[in-house]
C-alpha cells in the first residue's frame, strides 16, 4: 500500500496552457508515475463558482476543457482519481464545521485572497464563498487525508490556513482525524513560465498564453508575434539573452542544450535573426504538444468515455470523501443516532 496520499486541483475557468504544464501538470504525471502517492485530481468547479455564480455556462464548459487537457497531457485514470469537486457532497459538510473553526479577521488577512480580491476589484462586495474559499480548499486536501499537495508558490497561504484549521480541530475535539498537509513547490525559478508579452505570468486574462489545445497553425502565430530584444533589429545586429522570452521558453521545453547554447551565442555576437531561432521554438514546442494534442483529439471524439472517467473518479473519490466524513461526525458528537 502507498503510504503518501496527494491531492492537487485546478478551477474550470477556461482551458489549460503550457504554463500549466511546466508549473504542475508535467509533475503530476510524474509523481502519478513513480507509483509511491495514491494521487487524486480534482476539478475544482465549485471553487470556481464563488467568483462565477452568474456565468455557470463558462464553469461547464472549462469543466469539459480541464478533463481533456488532464487526459491529454497523460493523467492516466488507472493511476490517478480524476474527479469533480461538486459531485462530493461530504466536502460541503466539512467546509461548514470547518468554517466555524476560523474568524472573519483570518479570512480577510490571507494573502492570496487578499491579492485577488484587489486584482477582481470586489472591494466590500466579495462574495461570501469567495473569502471562504481557503476553508472549502481546506475541506479538499482534509477529506482525502492528503499529506502532500503539489502547488504553485501563491498557495502557501492556503495550505497554511489548512494546517490551522486540522490543528484546531485535532485539538478541540480530542482526536487525530485530519492530517496536516505539506505542499511541494516547484524549484525556485521553474514554477511560473512568463507570458509571449513578456509579462511574469501566463495567463488568459492577459491574452499571452499558448494553450495545451492550441494548434501548430495557431502556434506559429503566436511564437512570430512573441517578445525578444526589442533592440534587435537588423540579424547581423547583437541580441540579448536576459529578458528574452524566446530563449526562456527554449531553456524550459528544448532538449538539445548544446545547440541552444550554440544559438545564444551567434545571437549574442549578432548574425541570428529572430526568425530563425522562433522557427526552432515552434518546433521545440510542437515537439511537447503534438503528442498532447493527438490524445486530446482521441478523446474529444468520446467525450461519453471522458465523462464515464470523471463519474467513476467521482465515485471512488465520494467513499474516501464519506468515511472522513463519518470520522469527523463522530469526533464532534453529531453521529447522534448511530
Ligand atoms: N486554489 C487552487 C487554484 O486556484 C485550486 C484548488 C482547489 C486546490 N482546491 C484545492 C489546490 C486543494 C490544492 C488543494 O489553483
Amino acid at each position: 500500500m502507498s503510504q503518501h496520499t496527494i491531492l492537487t486541483a485546478d478551477r474550470p475557468t477556461g482551458k489549460l496552457h503550457i504554463g500549466h504544464y511546466i508549473g504542475s501538470l508535467k509533475n503530476r504525471v510524474k509523481l502519478q508515475n513513480t507509483g509511491d502517492y495514491r494521487t487524486f485530481i480534482m476539478i475544482a468547479d465549485m471553487q470556481a463558482l464563488t467568483d462565477n455564480a452568474r456565468n455557470p455556462e463558462k464553469i461547464r464548459r472549462s469543466l469539459t476543457e480541464v478533463a481533456l487537457d488532464y487526459l491529454a497531457v497523460g493523467i492516466d485514470p488507472h493511476k490517478s482519481t480524476i474527479f469533480v469537486q461538486s459531485q462530493i457532497p461530504a466536502l460541503n459538510e466539512l467546509t461548514m464545521y470547518y468554517l466555524d473553526l476560523v474568524t472573519l479577521a483570518r479570512l480577510k488577512r490571507n494573502p492570496t485572497v487578499k491579492t485577488e480580491i484587489k486584482q477582481k476589484n470586489f472591494g466590500e462586495s466579495v462574495p461570501a464563498g469567495f473569502l471562504a474559499y481557503p476553508v472549502s480548499q481546506t475541506a479538499d486536501i482534509t477529506a482525502f487525508k492528503a499529506d502532500t499537495v503539489p502547488v504553485g508558490d501563491d498557495q502557501e497561504p492556503m495550505l497554511e490556513q489548512a494546517r490551522e484549521i486540522v490543528r484546531s480541530f485535532n485539538s478541540i475535539y480530542q482526536r487525530d482525524v485530519l492530517v496536516e498537509p505539506e505542499g511541494i513547490f516547484p524549484p525556485q525559478g521553474q514554477g511560473r513560465l512568463p507570458g509571449l508579452d513578456g509579462n511574469a505570468k501566463m495567463s488568459k486574462s492577459l491574452d499571452n498564453a499558448i494553450y495545451l489545445s492550441d494548434s501548430a497553425e495557431i502556434v506559429h502565430q503566436k511564437v512570430m508575434k512573441m517578445y525578444t530584444d526589442p533592440n534587435h533589429i537588423h540579424v547581423e545586429d547583437p541580441g540579448q539573452i536576459a529578458g528574452n522570452i524566446v530563449f526562456e521558453y527554449l531553456d524550459v521545453f528544448g532538449t538539445d542544450k548544446e545547440y541552444i547554447k550554440q544559438l545564444k551565442a551567434q545571437y549574442q555576437a549578432g548574425g541570428l535573426g529572430d526568425v530563425k531561432v522562433k522557427r526552432y521554438l515552434e518546433e521545440v514546442l510542437n515537439a511537447v504538444l503534438d503528442p498532447i494534442r493527438q490524445r486530446r483529439q482521441m478523446y474529444e471524439q468520446d467525450l461519453g468515455e471522458v465523462y464515464r472517467i470523471l463519474k467513476q473518479g467521482s465515485q471512488a473519490a465520494n467513499e474516501v470523501a464519506e468515511q472522513t466524513l463519518q470520522e469527523v461526525r463522530a469526533a464532534i458528537g453529531v453521529n447522534y443516532f448511530e
